[in-house]
């Protein structure tokens, strides 16, 4: 029986969705409370959530409450797509993709194979996700196993919850940076053995690409996901025109670049494919039947020139593909799920669509909760929820203040204008199941 006693009270403006909006305006699916507590159990679970003025008496004496005034409360950002080895590569200049992974990538990923450097980069990953207030992240490591474990070591001590896997590329790359088909299955069990499951965190087997893997190491990774019920998998897909190309010289018996993974077992409703950009109609089609997730990295895919992500063509209501929202940094320029969603918006714009507040803000927690099949786990303001908390202060900075004057009593504008301008300084705190592990300090 997991312990009911009340063990943080936390007060503020609560925000959270139970569905998907439909459009702008839907406030049907979401929960508000403009006066909110939330209660929160010594197992750092949600226990109540509802109005302050009927959930105060519910207070033990004792516990403080947490008091954030005007700020809202949402269930933490999940970042379903970021590199862990490459907080020094993000901001690399001028290059694309396959340049941009040979010129700075390949070159600070072998760094990892030291654990004390994988330990120090660790501890400054996790705490650039807490100060933007990410609170889940799927992670791809280096290629040594030894940079995952720093990784889950980390996370733990810190009660959050990661998915997270050693990268598995056995060709076209740097000989310190390659493993095999055979070390790459072993490591990637071991890795399954010691973490998943362990507390919060949970493993992904991640082959890189198809351009780094041999056929004989994606058969490897899809014995692993069979072998391993509830792993997840993540990899890249149809991001920049140039591998694209290059996949087909290098599988040619493929129908086409989805068919590569297809082929190897490696789609399904745990899957994860990052970009999903230049996909055919028989690709989304077989996303969709497989229900597999295309992850969006919308700073991304501007900054490496990859291309403009097609929400509406992937949403088809006939051929629905599950889709998920994501920084991959360092290919994308920030941490921030806020900023993310920002140039999201920007990139529909480009291509004729929309992406209304509600809808953005749902993305960043439930939807991607969703994604990841852990909807009953996080990404929403529920009891037996984790206790996992942004708080966001709507006048952050001068120029949002000044801004927020113009919309008051208009809470749709409000957080349009939170997504919009938002980003790590509009974090004042971040909750991990129940405790706060991040206060923004003024002037930080
Ligand atoms: N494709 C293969 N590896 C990578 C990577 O590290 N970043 C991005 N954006 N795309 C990739
Ligand atoms: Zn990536």
């Amino acid at each position: 029986m997991p312990d009911q006693s009340i063990t943080a009270a936390i007060r503020g403006r609560l925000l959270s969705f139970h569905r998907p909006p439909a459009g702008p305006g839907d406030f049907d699916a979401v929960r508000h409370h403009e006066d909110g507590l939330l209660l929160v159990g010594a197992d750092g679970r949600i226990l109540e959530v509802g109005d302050w003025a009927d959930l105060r008496g519910r207070v033990p004496e004792g516990v403080a409450v947490d008091d954030h005034g005007g700020k809202l409360v949402l269930p933490g950002f999940i970042d379903t797509h970021i590199h862990f080895p490459q907080t020094q590569v993000i901001a690399s200049y001028g290059a694309q993709l396959l340049d941009w992974l040979e010129k700075y990538t390949f070159i600070e990923e072998q760094r990892f194979a030291d654990p004390v450097h994988a330990a120090a980069n660790a501890a400054f990953f996790m705490d650039e996700l807490l100060r933007n207030g990410t609170t889940t992240a799927v992670v791809y490591g280096s290629v040594h196993p030894q940079s995952v474990d720093a990784l889950f070591t980390e996370a733990e001590s810190r009660g959050a919850g990661l998915i997270a896997g050693k990268v598995m590329m056995d060709r076209h790359a740097p000989a310190a940076l390659t493993d095999t088909a055979e070390s790459g299955y072993r490591d990637g069990k071991d890795l399954i053995g010691r973490w998943h499951g362990k507390g919060r965190q949970r493993y992904a087997v991640t082959p890189r690409f198809a351009i780094t893997s041999t056929e004989a190491q994606l058969e490897a990774a899809g014995a692993l996901l069979r072998e391993h019920p509830g792993v997840h998998m993540q990899t890249h897909l149809s991001e920049n025109t140039d591998e694209i190309a290059e996949v087909r010289r290098l599988f040619p018996g493929a129908r086409d670049y989805t068919d590569v993974y297809d082929r190897f077992g490696l789609l399904g409703p745990t899957s994860l494919f990052g970009h999903c950009i230049h996909l055919s109609e028989a690709e989304m089609g077989r996303l969709s039947e497989s229900g597999s997730v295309a992850v969006f990295c919308p700073t991304s895919n501007l900054f490496i020139g990859s291309g403009l992500f097609d929400l509406d063509a992937l949403s088809m209501p006939q051929r629905p593909v599950r889709t998920a929202l994501a920084t991959d940094v360092g290919g994308g320029t920030s941490y921030s799920m806020l900023r993310t969603a920002a140039e999201a918006y920007k990139v529909l714009q480009l291509r004729r669509q929309n992406l209304p507040a509600l809808s953005a803000l749902h993305w960043m927690t439930r939807g991607n909760a969703e994604a990841l099949g852990m909807a009953d786990e996080i990404g929403s303001l529920e009891p037996g929820r984790w206790a996992d908390l942004v708080v966001l202060d709507p006048a952050a900075t001068p120029a949002m203040r000044h801004r927020m004057k113009a919309v008051e009593g208009n809470l749709e504008e409000e957080l349009f204008i939170q997504v919009t301008l938002g980003d790590d300084r509009s974090v004042a705190a971040t909750y991990l199941r129940g405790r706060n592990s991040h206060l923004r300090q003024s002037g930080a």
